[in-house]
């Protein structure tokens, strides 16, 4: 393991943090260190919510499933009563809950039903497409010289990437953008009552437009992977299973369009932050792949998700029962003592894809990655060499401000100039 970092980004006890708090949002990073100086299985006061923001602790919980579950709803009686109730009968799912709420055995069956999407001869084969795409997009606003990155470069690409390689039509890009895209299952618990209303306000349109695009491909199937998911999904257990199947892929579009689009938006802005980094990887696209990476690491896009406790357990040397939750800080393992010098953004790091928690682990590690990887390679690319010379524009400090949201890392915009080629 390589020796701890010396940097000290924590100017205060652990005691002084308020979380989340505005505080944490714009900058969690001085109170993971605290935490992991102070304590690294922490608990949140007053609540049965444990915090871990060690690499080695959110490895202990990846390799115990049967111990931290992510049928997470069962903490909400109403919730549980709800999907325990949707067994279908005869089929081998105990439930209609998406992948990502889903214990082994059933967890395996749903996530081999995915396979088609992250095969790489077909992530591969789309490749010219994407790089098509993204100069589409870059051909509406060259000519300008600036551009806000985030809304007109990378939201639409990690969209159209989906529609592109799901089947999803590329022409509804922005209903699908229109969709408030605030929280998951697992970041509700920290969102205010006006984000969590916000957050449910699109789900009856979303469900209805899923439907529609489910009954239009069992009408006439289509050369696509929802067709595929469909047809596996009625070989498998003898008739539609429309909650599971309206579930599953409402969850492909969404998981996948606004994680990546962080991702892009993030990893340039860290470029410009350090015109060193940039002007290596401008000079050697070969680095192309280590800058996507770092960007991962250093600031991990989901910065956590929690896992149910389903028997009383101990973790780093505290008690946890049976009940609680824990969050696992993957922002935080990004930057802990396995790393040298671990708060330095190093596009040249070594085993960064290796360690990098950015993609969480276990069983449940995100079954997406392939896509935001090569997804995240050929944006980059594209804007090198298209977007020359990139530079903040003047006066947008602020809007260079993490979204309002504890979970998730991008600014809310991140307006750029650039030398049009
Ligand atoms: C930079 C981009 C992305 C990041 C940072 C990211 C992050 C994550 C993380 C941390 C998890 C693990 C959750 C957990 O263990 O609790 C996850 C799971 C998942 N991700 Fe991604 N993701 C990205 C892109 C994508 C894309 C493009 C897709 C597209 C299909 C996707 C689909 C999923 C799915 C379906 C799961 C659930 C897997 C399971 O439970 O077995 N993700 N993602």
């Amino acid at each position: 393991m390589a020796p701890s970092s010396q940097s000290s980004l924590a100017a205060k006890p652990l005691s002084e943090f308020s979380f989340p708090s505005p505080e944490v949002t714009a900058s969690p990073y001085p109170f993971y260190e605290a935490m992991r100086a102070e304590a690294p299985v922490y608990k949140y006061p007053d609540r049965n919510d444990y915090l871990l923001a060690r690499r080695e602790d959110i490895l202990f919980v990846f390799q115990h499933p049967e111990i931290f579950s992510n049928l997470t709803y069962l903490a909400d009686p109403a919730q549980a009563g709800r999907v325990l109730a949707s067994k279908p009968p005869g089929s081998v799912l105990l439930t209609n809950s998406v992948l990502s709420q889903s214990d082994p055995p059933e967890h395996a069956v749903k996530r081999r039903a995915l396979r088609g999407l992250i095969n790489p001869r077909y992530i591969h084969s789309c490749e010219q497409s994407l790089r098509r795409i993204a100069n589409e997009l870059i051909d509406g606003f060259i000519h300008r010289g600036e551009v806000e990155l985030r809304s007109e470069f990378a939201d639409k690409l990690a969209v159209l990437t989906i529609c592109e390689l799901a089947g999803f039509p590329p022409e509804d890009r922005d209903i699908f953008l229109s969709w408030h895209r605030i929280g998951t299952g697992h970041g509700a618990r920290f969102l205010t009552p006006e984000q969590r209303a916000l957050q449910g306000k699109d789900g009856p349109e979303q469900q209805a437009y899923i439907e529609k695009t489910i009954a239009a491909r069992v009408k006439e199937p289509r050369d696509d992977f929802i067709t595929e998911v469909i047809q596996d999904q009625i070989a498998r257990d003898g008739e539609l299973n429309l909650p599971y199947l309206t579930g599953t892929l409402r969850q492909i579009l969404t998981a996948g369009n606004e994680t990546t689009s962080r991702l892009l938006t993030t990893v340039m802005k860290l470029l410009i932050e350090h015109p060193d980094q940039l002007a290596k990887v401008v000079a050697n696209r070969d680095l192309v792949p280590g800058a996507i990476d770092e960007a991962l690491r250093f600031e991990a896009p989901t910065q956590w998700t929690s896992r149910l406790v389903m028997a009383d357990t101990e973790i780093g040397g505290v008690q946890i029962p049976k009940g609680a939750f824990v969050f696992m800080l993957y922002g935080s393992a990004n930057r802990d003592e396995t790393w040298t010098d671990p708060d330095r953004f190093d596009i040249e790091r070594p085993a960064v894809r290796e360690l990098n928690m950015a993609f969480g682990g276990g069983i449940h590690r995100c079954l997406g990655s392939p896509i935001a990887l090569a997804e995240g390679r050929l944006g980059l690319e594209i804007m090198l060499d298209r977007l020359k010379n990139p530079r903040f524009a003047p006066g947008c400090e602020d809007e260079r401000e993490n979204i309002d949201n504890f979970q998730k890392r991008v600014p809310k915009a991140l307006h750029i100039l650039f030398d049009a080629q």
